[in-house]
C-alpha cells in the first residue's frame, strides 16, 4: 500500500498498490486489473496501478537535454514580398535539420499583417499543408478565432514595426514606434520548428514586468526565473506548476523617463525614483496555440516552447493595460458573458450536502442568521451512481427536489448543480445497469474513440466512462438535450462544469475489455474516508487552538505512516527519457517532455490519453487543452437550448483564451490555507487579463480543514470578488458563515457593502461585456505612471472606484497598503468613516483591521450607485437608490450606472445613467427605455469643504430635515429625496445642487 501526495482533485489521497509501468504499455487499454488486496473496499476498485504515469524526466530538469538553441540550424528567408499591410517570405531550413525533439520541416511561411493600428500578426505555418498525416497540426480557426483584420491597417500608420534578417540566420524584432524599444526580438536566437517542438526566443529588458500566462497559482507580476507550463490538468492547485486552464497571453508594461527631448529611457519599476514621474507603455503578446507548452522565464527574456502547432503571434500595442486587454478580447478572442443579476449574489456549496433536506437546512440557517444566499450549489452527492443528469432517488428524488425547488425559487433564490465531463458507460452485460444519456451518446457515436476505433473508456467518480467528442457536429445536440431532458426534471439556474481538463483517473482506455468489473469506488480514498481523513489546519492554527492542532497533527503522522508502512514508494530513480522518432509523431510520449505536473510528467496520467481519437481524426495530443473550451461552450448553447431568452450562467474550471464568452470560473481546489486567500487576488487579477471576470475562488479554503479566522477574513475578502462562492471538500469542517458567531458578523459587514453596491458591480459587468475592460483592477493599471505598483497584488481596485486592503495573514489586527496616485492629487476615502484618508505618496500606511473589519476605499472623483443591502439581490433590486459621491481634489466626480431586467440574453429595455459633479453639483442624465421604479432615497457628498446654504434638487429646495453636514468628516448627506423622484431615480434628468 502506497502513500502518495496525490494529484487528484479534492484533496490528499491514498493510492493503493505498489505499481511500475513502463513507457510501452501507456498506449490504448491495459489488462483487467483484479480487486484492491487492500480489503478497504468490498467492490472492485480501479488498482492505483492504472493511474500511474511512467517516470519521465521533464527537459528542463534533464542535465543531459539537449538545448535546442545549440544544435539547431535556424532558417533563411527567401521570395520576400512587402506591401504596406506587411511582409510574406518562405523560410528555408538553414542547415541540416537538428531533428532535436521532433522532425524538422524544410519550408515555412512567414508572415507580417498589420491587423489594425494597434495590432500586428506574425504568423509562421509549414508551407505544405499536409493534414492526412498529421505530421503537424494547424489549429481550426472556428474553435480559436485568428485576430480579426482591418482592413485599413498599414506599417504606415501602425504603433508598431517589424524588422527581419536573415543574418546569421532568421530573426524578426518587433519595436514601439514611440518609444523605439524592441518590444519582442528574436535576434541572437533560432527558430525551431519541428512538427512536435516549436521554439521561439525573445529577449526582454532587465527586471521585465511580465503578466498573464496562465492558469498558475503565483503572484501578478510574472517571476524571471521559472518555467511556466500549459497543459490542463486536474490537480489541486500547486504553486507555479499547470493547472485547469491555459492562456497563452501577456501582458508587458515598460517604465520609461523622458527627457525634454521626447527621448525615452526605460526604468527598472523596482529602482524607480519616488519623487519622479514616468510613463509607461504596455503591449500585449497572444501565441494562438493550443498545444501543450511551456514558457521559460529568465532574467534576459523567454524561450517560448510548444509539443506542436504553428508560431501565431498577435502584438497589441495598447498603449495602457486597458487598451491591450480591450483588443486583445474585442478582436481575438471574444468579449465576456453577461451574466445574469443574481449571479452576483452569494453562492453556497459543499461537497458532503447529503440531500434535499440537508440543502434546505442550509438555506434556511442562512435565513436565520439573516445571512444573504442567493444560490444553494449541489456537488456530486446528488447523482446517481456519479452519473451526470440523474438524480439519486433516495437522497434527492425529484418530486422532493421539485417542491424544495419551488420554494427556493419563490424565495427569489436559486440552485446551480454540477455536471462533470465524463459520461458514466455501463457494464453492457449486466441488463439492469442502464444509463439512458450514454445509450443516446452512444446511439449517435459522440464519444472519444481509441484509434483502433473503439470508445475512448476512462475512469472518473462514476467507474468507466466515456467522453464527449466535441468535434464530431453531433455532439453539441447531445450535450443540450441530455440538458434539456435533465432540466424538466430539475429547475436549474446554471451549471458548474467539472473536471473538464479533461480529467480520467486511469492511463489509457483502461475500461476497454474490463467493463464486466463494474468499478463504483476510484482508485483512492476519498477525503474523510480510512487513510485520507482530513487533519490539515491553517496555518497558525497551532498557536491559536493548541490542543486540537497538537491532536490533530499526531493523528495525521500516524495517518501517513500507516500509509507509507511496507511498501515501496511511487518516486522512480530511473526515469524514461523519450527520443525523437523521426518522420512519425510520437504523441504518448513526445521527445520533448513539459513540465507537466501529473505522475511522472506523463501526459496520460490523470487525464484522457493523447492517443484519444476525434471524430476527425484529430488526435488529442492536439487538442487536449481544448476540451475545457469546448464543453463550456456547448453548455453555454444548451442552456441557451433551455431557455433562449436567459444569459446561461455557467462556471467552469478548465478553461482556454476566449472561455469568457460562455462562462466564468472559479480558481478550483484551493486549500484552507492563508497562503491561497492571498494567491485569489492574482489569480482573479490574471484572469482579468484573461476576459475572464466572472472568476472567485473557493472562499473558506477547499481541501482541508478551515478555522474561524481564515474563514472570517476570506468571506470578507471574497465579498469584492465577482464570483462570491464559499465551497468546502467532503468531510473538512463545515464553513458555511452561520458556523461561528464571528463570521457571520464579518460576512454580514462585507456583504453589506457588496449587495449595496451591486447595481456599480453589474454597470462594471455590462461595460466589460460591451467594451472589454475589467472588473476587478491591479493598482498598476489604474495608476500607470506609478512603478513602485509594477508587483502590487495584495490589494487591488473593483472597477476604478473602490479599493480593497485586505488582512492576508493569521493573528493581524493591521494591514499595510498603499494609496495610489496622492502624489498627483487622488483622494482616497474609508469606506466606513467616509472621510479622507490621512496618507502619504508611496509610503506603505498602517490601516488599522481588527478581525471582522476589512477595509475598504472610496477613490475621489467617484459616483457610486448604491441600493439598500437586502438578503437577496431580488429584494435590493426593490429598494430605493443612493448615490455615494466621492469628491475628487478638485471637487468633480463622475460615475456611470448600467440596468436591465438582469436576465434577457438581449434586453429590449436598458438605461444607462451618467452621473457628474462640478461646481457643488451633481447632475444624472439617463438614456434608454429601461424604467427603474424605485426613487432616489439619499445622496451622501464625501469631501464637501464648506457647510451649504441650502441643497435643491432641479431648483426645488430639499426639506432641511434631510439634510446633514458633518465639518469634521465633511460628509454631506442630503436624505428624504424619495418623494421628489417618485416616478422612479432616473425618470427623468435631474441637478442637485449643494
Ligand atoms: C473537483 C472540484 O474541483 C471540486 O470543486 C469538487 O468538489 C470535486 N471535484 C467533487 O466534485
Amino acid at each position: 500500500m502506497v502513500g502518495v501526495k496525490n494529484l487528484l482533485s479534492g484533496a490528499w489521497l491514498l493510492a493503493y498498490g505498489a505499481f511500475s509501468r513502463s513507457a510501452s504499455t501507456a498506449s490504448g487499454s491495459h489488462s483487467a486489473a483484479s480487486p484492491t488486496s487492500s480489503g478497504k473496499y468490498t467492490q472492485f476498485t480501479i488498482p492505483a496501478s492504472a493511474e500511474a504515469g511512467a517516470q519521465l524526466i521533464a527537459n528542463i530538469d534533464d542535465p543531459e537535454a539537449v538545448d535546442a538553441q545549440s544544435v539547431c540550424p535556424g532558417y533563411k528567408a527567401s521570395n520576400v514580398k512587402e506591401s504596406a499591410r506587411g511582409v510574406t517570405a518562405t523560410l528555408t531550413l538553414a542547415g541540416k535539420p537538428c531533428n532535436v525533439y521532433g522532425t524538422d520541416v524544410d519550408s515555412l511561411d512567414f508572415s507580417i499583417e498589420y491587423l489594425a493600428n494597434d495590432r500586428l500578426s506574425v504568423q509562421i505555418v509549414p508551407t505544405y499543408l499536409d493534414s492526412s498525416n498529421y505530421s503537424w497540426f494547424m489549429l481550426d480557426e472556428h474553435v480559436v478565432p485568428r485576430s480579426i483584420s482591418d482592413r485599413q491597417a498599414s506599417k504606415q500608420d501602425s504603433d508598431l514595426e517589424i524588422a527581419w534578417s536573415n543574418e546569421p540566420s532568421f530573426y524578426f524584432k518587433v519595436t514601439r514606434k514611440a518609444t523605439g524599444d524592441a518590444i519582442f526580438d528574436t535576434t541572437d536566437s533560432v527558430l525551431v520548428f519541428e512538427n512536435q517542438f516549436v521554439e521561439f526566443v525573445t529577449s526582454l529588458p532587465k527586471d521585465y514586468n511580465l503578466y498573464g500566462i496562465g492558469e498558475h497559482i503565483q503572484q501578478l507580476r510574472l517571476l524571471n526565473n521559472l518555467t511556466l507550463t500549459l497543459y490542463a490538468s486536474d490537480i489541486s492547485d500547486p504553486i507555479d506548476d499547470n493547472v485547469y486552464g491555459s492562456h497563452p497571453f501577456y501582458l508587458d508594461t515598460r517604465y520609461y523617463e523622458v527627457n525634454d527631448k521626447g527621448h525615452h529611457t526605460l526604468v527598472a519599476s523596482d529602482k524607480a525614483a519616488q519623487s519622479k514621474d514616468y510613463v509607461s507603455f504596455s503591449h500585449g503578446v497572444f501565441s494562438r496555440n493550443a498545444h501543450g507548452q511551456e514558457v521559460v522565464m529568465n532574467p534576459e527574456g523567454l524561450k517560448w516552447r510548444s509539443l506542436g502547432g504553428s508560431i501565431d503571434l498577435t502584438f497589441y500595442s495598447g498603449p495602457s493595460q486597458a487598451g491591450v486587454t480591450k483588443n486583445y478580447q474585442l478582436s481575438t478572442i471574444g468579449l465576456p458573458a453577461l451574466q445574469q443579476y443574481f449571479t452576483f449574489g452569494f453562492h453556497q456549496c459543499r461537497w458532503g450536502y447529503n440531500n434535499w433536506t440537508e440543502l434546505e437546512e442550509v438555506v434556511s440557517n442562512f435565513e436565520k442568521f439573516e445571512i444573504p444566499l442567493e444560490t444553494i450549489w449541489s456537488d456530486i452527492d446528488y447523482m446517481h451512481g456519479y452519473r451526470d443528469f440523474d438524480n439519486d432517488q433516495h437522497r434527492y428524488p425529484y418530486s422532493d427536489g421539485e417542491k424544495f425547488l419551488d420554494k427556493l425559487h419563490s424565495s427569489g433564490r436559486h440552485y446551480i448543480p454540477i455536471i462533470d465531463a465524463a459520461i458514466y458507460i455501463p457494464n453492457p452485460k449486466n441488463a439492469s445497469d442502464t444509463y439512458d444519456t450514454y445509450t443516446r451518446g452512444h446511439q449517435e457515436d459522440v464519444f472519444l474513440k481509441n484509434p483502433d476505433g473503439s470508445e475512448y473508456i476512462g475512469a472518473v467518480w462514476p467507474g468507466y466512462t466515456v467522453f464527449p467528442d466535441w468535434h464530431n457536429p453531433k455532439t453539441g445536440d447531445f450535450w443540450a438535450n441530455e440538458i434539456v431532458i435533465w432540466h424538466k426534471k430539475v429547475a436549474i439556474d446554471g451549471i458548474w462544469i467539472d473536471m473538464n481538463e479533461v480529467s480520467s483517473f486511469c492511463t489509457g482506455s483502461c475500461g476497454s475489455g474490463n467493463l464486466r468489473m463494474n468499478p463504483t469506488h476510484p482508485a483512492f480514498a476519498l477525503p474523510g474516508e480510512p487513510g485520507n481523513v482530513i487533519y490539515d489546519y491553517p496555518e497558525g492554527f497551532e498557536l491559536s487552538n493548541k490542543t486540537e492542532a497538537a491532536s490533530a497533527s499526531a493523528a495525521s503522522f500516524s495517518q501517513a505512516a500507516t500509509a507509507t508502512t511496507g511498501g515501496s514508494t511511487s518516486s522512480s530513480t530511473s526515469y524514461l527519457r523519450t527520443t525523437p522518432t523521426p518522420g512519425v509523431r510520437n504523441i504518448n510520449y513526445p521527445p520533448y517532455v513539459i513540465n507537466h505536473d501529473q505522475d511522472g510528467h506523463d501526459l496520460s496520467s490523470h487525464a484522457v490519453s493523447p492517443n484519444a481519437t476525434h471524430s476527425d481524426g484529430v488526435q488529442e495530443y492536439d487538442v487536449h487543452n481544448l476540451f475545457g473550451h469546448q464543453i463550456l461552450n456547448a453548455t453555454y448553447h444548451a442552456l441557451l437550448k433551455v431557455d433562449e431568452k436567459k444569459r446561461p450562467f455557467v462556471i467552469g474550471r478548465s478553461t482556454f483564451a476566449g472561455s469568457g464568452k460562455w462562462a466564468g470560473h472559479w480558481g478550483g481546489d484551493n486549500a484552507s490555507r492563508w497562503a491561497y486567500m492571498f494567491f485569489s487576488i492574482p489569480q482573479a487579477l490574471s484572469f482579468s487579463l484573461f476576459g475572464i471576470p466572472m472568476f472567485g475562488v473557493d472562499a473558506c479554503g477547499f481541501n482541508g480543514n478551515t478555522d474561524e479566522e481564515l474563514c472570517n477574513r476570506w468571506m470578507q475578502l471574497s465579498a469584492f470578488f465577482p464570483f462570491y462562492r464559499n465551497h468546502n471538500t467532503l468531510s473538512a469542517i463545515s464553513q458555511e458563515p452561520y458556523i461561528w458567531e464571528s463570521v457571520t458578523a464579518a460576512t454580514k459587514s462585507a456583504m453589506k457593502i457588496r449587495y449595496a453596491i451591486l447595481p456599480y458591480f453589474y454597470t462594471l459587468f455590462h461595460e466589460a461585456h460591451t467594451t472589454g475592460s475589467t472588473v476587478m483592477r491591479a493598482l498598476a493599471w489604474e495608476f500607470p505612471t506609478d512603478p513602485s505598483l509594477a508587483a502590487v497584488d495584495t490589494q487591488f481596485l473593483l472597477g476604478p472606484s473602490i479599493m480593497v486592503v485586505p488582512v492576508l495573514a493569521p493573528h493581524a489586527t493591521s494591514v499595510r497598503g498603499v494609496f495610489p496616485g496622492l502624489k498627483h492629487g487622488e483622494v482616497w476615502y474609508d469606506w466606513y468613516t467616509q472621510t479622507a484618508v490621512d496618507a502619504k505618496p508611496g509610503v506603505n500606511t498602517t490601516i488599522p483591521a481588527p478581525l471582522g473589519h476589512i477595509p475598504v476605499f472610496v477613490r475621489g472623483g467617484s459616483v457610486v450607485p448604491m441600493q439598500e443591502p437586502a438578503l437577496t439581490t431580488k429584494e435590493a433590486r426593490g429598494t430605493p437608490w443612493s448615490l455615494l459621491v466621492a469628491l475628487g481634489g478638485s471637487g468633480t466626480a463622475t460615475g456611470q450606472l448600467y440596468l436591465d431586467d438582469g436576465e434577457s440574453n438581449a434586453p429590449d429595455d436598458t438605461l444607462d445613467v451618467t452621473f457628474s459633479v462640478k461646481e457643488s453639483s451633481l447632475s444624472a442624465r439617463a438614456k434608454g427605455s429601461w424604467e427603474e421604479l424605485n426613487p432616489l432615497a439619499t445622496v451622501t457628498v464625501l469631501g464637501v469643504s464648506t457647510r451649504p446654504d441650502a441643497v435643491k434638487l432641479n431648483g426645488i429646495p430639499v426639506p432641511a430635515s434631510g439634510v446633514q453636514y458633518n465639518a469634521t468628516s465633511r460628509v454631506l448627506s442630503v436624505g428624504g429625496l424619495q418623494k421628489l423622484t417618485r416616478k422612479g431615480a432616473f425618470s427623468a434628468d435631474w441637478a442637485l445642487k449643494w
